[in-house]
C-alpha cells in the first residue's frame, strides 16, 4: 500500500531482523477444495492443454496466458481452467481484455504459487503478480489456492537493502480497469505485500474469500480498494498482517458484511490526502463484522495538508474481542518522513487543511479493546469532523473495566446507550 509505506517500514526493518526465524516456518500446503462442476454447455480451456506441468517447479506462465488468450478471444462461453489437484508455478501475468466471450469464467481450482525468490523476480515485473484488467463481465472462483510465497519477501533475504524493498515488492493479486466481476470462493495467502487490490473498476462482488497470511507479515492487506465503486465484500474471513480491508482515493458504494477479521489492523478507510492530495471516499457501509486481536477496529485516516472527503460512512452491528483501537478517527495524522528513498519527504507543520470527514455513524458497536481508550476521534481544529452519530455502543477493557474515550475537535452526538461516552464539541446537524 504505497501511501502506508512510511509507517510500515519500521515493521519491515525489524522483520528483516527476524528473518531468519521466518524464513522457515509456514508450510505452504493447505487443504484443496473440490472442485466444482463446470458449466456443461461452455468450453473449457484448460492450462494442462496448453503445456501446463503443474508440478510446482516448472514455469507454466506460457500455458496460462495461452489458456487465457483463447478463452478471452473465444466468441461461444468460455471457462479459463487451473485444474484441481495440481500446484502450478507462474510469474507475473496479466489476463487482459476486453474479452470477446460473454460468459467468461476463471475456475481456480489447483493451486497456483508465486517463485519465492525475490532474485528471481524481474525488477520491472514486481508490482503484481496475477492481474486481471480490462475485463467486462467475469466470475473467478473454483475453490483453489493462490499463494504468494511471500516468506522471502518478507524477510527481506534478496537485500539488506531496505530502499529496494520500499521501491517494489509484488502486491498478488490485482483487479485493473474491470467491471461486472465477481470473485469468489478463494483462499489467497501469504502474499508479499497486499493479497487482494481492486483498482480503477466498478461493480465488483466479493464473496467467500479465505486470505490469511502471519500477523507479523509487513503490508499483507487482505483487501484493498482504490478508485474503485460498487463493490460488495461478503462473508469474508481474512487473517493478515494489516488492513484486513482498506479503502482509499476515490470510492464509493463499498458494502462490506459478515467479515470476520483478526489478526491485522482492522478496516481502515485511508490513508486519505498524503502528500497534500485530493481523496474523496463515499458511502461506504460496514454491516456486520467481527474483529478479534486487531490494532484497529474501525478506523479513518486522513494525512494533514489533504483534501476531498470520507464522508456518509456507516459501521454497524460490528463485535470487537480484545482490539487495541476499537473505534478510532485521526483527521489530523503527519508522520515524519520515512527512510524509502522514492518517497518524497512529509512535512508536519501543524497544516490547516485537511480531508473533511463527514456523516460518520456508528450502531451496535460492542466488545473488548485492549487499550484505555476504546474510541478515539481525533479532529482537526481547523476542519473539525461534523455529523458524528454514536448509538448503542457497549465497550469494556479485555479485562472488564471501564474503558474511557478521548475526543477534540468532533461535532455530533450520542443516541441510546454510549458506553464510554464522548464528549462532542457541539450538537450536531
Ligand atoms: C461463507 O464462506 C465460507 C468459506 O469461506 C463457506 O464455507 C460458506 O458456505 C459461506 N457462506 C455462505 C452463506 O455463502
Ligand atoms: C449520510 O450517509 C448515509 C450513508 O451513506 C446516507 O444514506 C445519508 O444520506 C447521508 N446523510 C447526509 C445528511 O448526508
Ligand atoms: C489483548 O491484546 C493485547 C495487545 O495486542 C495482548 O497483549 C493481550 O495478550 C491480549 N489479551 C487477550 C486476553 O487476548
Ligand atoms: C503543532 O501544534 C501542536 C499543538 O498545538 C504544537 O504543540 C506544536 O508545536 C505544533 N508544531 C509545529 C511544527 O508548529
Ligand atoms: C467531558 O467534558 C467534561 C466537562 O468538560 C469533563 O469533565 C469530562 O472529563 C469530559 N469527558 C471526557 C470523556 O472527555
Amino acid at each position: 500500500m504505497v501511501s502506508r509505506m512510511s509507517e510500515n517500514l519500521s515493521l519491515s526493518m525489524r522483520i528483516c531482523i527476524v528473518s531468519l526465524l521466518l524464513c522457515t516456518g509456514f508450510s505452504t500446503e493447505g487443504p484443496l477444495i473440490k472442485s466444482l462442476d463446470l458449466d456443461a454447455s461452455a468450453a473449457v480451456f484448460s492450462v494442462d492443454s496448453y503445456g501446463a506441468k503443474g508440478n510446482g517447479v516448472s514455469d507454466d506462465s506460457q500455458a496460462f496466458l495461452a489458456a487465457w488468450n483463447a478463452a478471452c478471444t473465444s466468441s461461444s462461453d468460455s471457462i479459463f481452467l487451473v485444474p484441481h489437484g495440481k500446484t502450478y508455478l507462474v510469474k507475473p501475468i496479466n489476463f487482459n481484455g476486453p474479452c470477446k466471450t460473454v460468459h467468461l469464467t476463471a475456475q481456480i481450482s489447483g493451486k497456483i504459487v508465486a517463485p519465492a525468490d525475490p532474485c528471481k523476480w524481474n525488477p520491472k515485473e514486481r508490482s503484481v503478480w496475477l492481474q486481471f484488467s480490462n475485463v467486462q463481465g467475469l466470475t473467478i472462483h473454483g475453490g483453489g489456492i493462490i499463494d504468494g510465497s511471500g516468506e522471502k519477501w518478507w524477510a527481506g533475504s534478496c537485500s539488506r537493502d531496505t530502499s529496494h524493498r520500499c521501491l517494489n515488492v509484488p502486491t498478488a493479486f490485482v483487479l485493473y480497469s474491470s467491471s461486472n466481476v465477481h470473485l469468489r470462493d478463494l483462499t489467497f495467502q501469504n502474499s508479499p505485500k497486499i493479497h487482494v487490490q481492486i483498482a480503477l473498476s466498478t461493480h465488483v462482488q466479493v464473496e467467500n474469500l479465505q486470505i490469511v497470511a502471519p500477523g507479523d507479515s509487513p503490508n499483507t492487506d487482505g483487501i484493498h480498494l482504490s478508485i474503485s465503486e460498487h463493490v460488495m465484500i461478503q462473508n469474508c474471513t481474512i487473517a493478515t498482517g494489516d488492513d484486513c480491508i482498506s479503502i482509499v482515493a476515490e470510492s464509493s458504494n463499498i458494502q462490506i458484511s459478515e467479515l470476520i477479521c483478526g489478526p491485522g489492523h482492522g478496516i481502515s478507510i485511508g490513508s486519505l490526502g498524503k502528500y497534500n492530495t485530493k481523496d474523496t471516499v463515499s458511502d461506504v457501509v460496514v454491516n456486520g463484522a467481527s474483529l478479534s486481536g486487531t490494532q484497529n477496529g474501525l478506523r479513518i485516516k486522513t494525512w494533514q495538508g489533504g483534501s476531498g472527503y470520507a464522508q456518509g460512512i456507516i459501521f454497524q452491528h460490528v463485535k470487537m474481542i480484545n482490539v487495541s483501537n476499537p473505534i478510532i478517527i485521526n483527521q489530523n495524522y503527519c508522520a515524519p518522513s520515512s527512510s524509502c528513498q522514492n518517497q518524497p519527504t512529509t512535512i508536519c507543520n501543524n497544516q490547516s487543511s485537511a480531508v473533511q470527514v463527514n456523516n460518520v455513524t456508528y450502531t451496535d458497536i460492542t466488545g473488548t479493546s485492549a487499550t484505555q481508550d476504546a474510541i478515539k476521534l481525533a479532529c482537526s481544529a481547523t476542519a473539525p469532523c461534523t455529523n458524528i452519530v454514536l448509538e448503542d455502543i457497549s465497550l469494556q477493557l479485555s479485562n472488564g473495566d471501564t474503558a474511557s474515550s478521548l475526543s477534540a475537535n468532533v461535532q455530533g452526538s450520542s443516541n441510546g446507550q454510549v458506553a464510554p461516552p464522548v464528549n462532542f464539541s457541539s450538537p450536531s446537524m
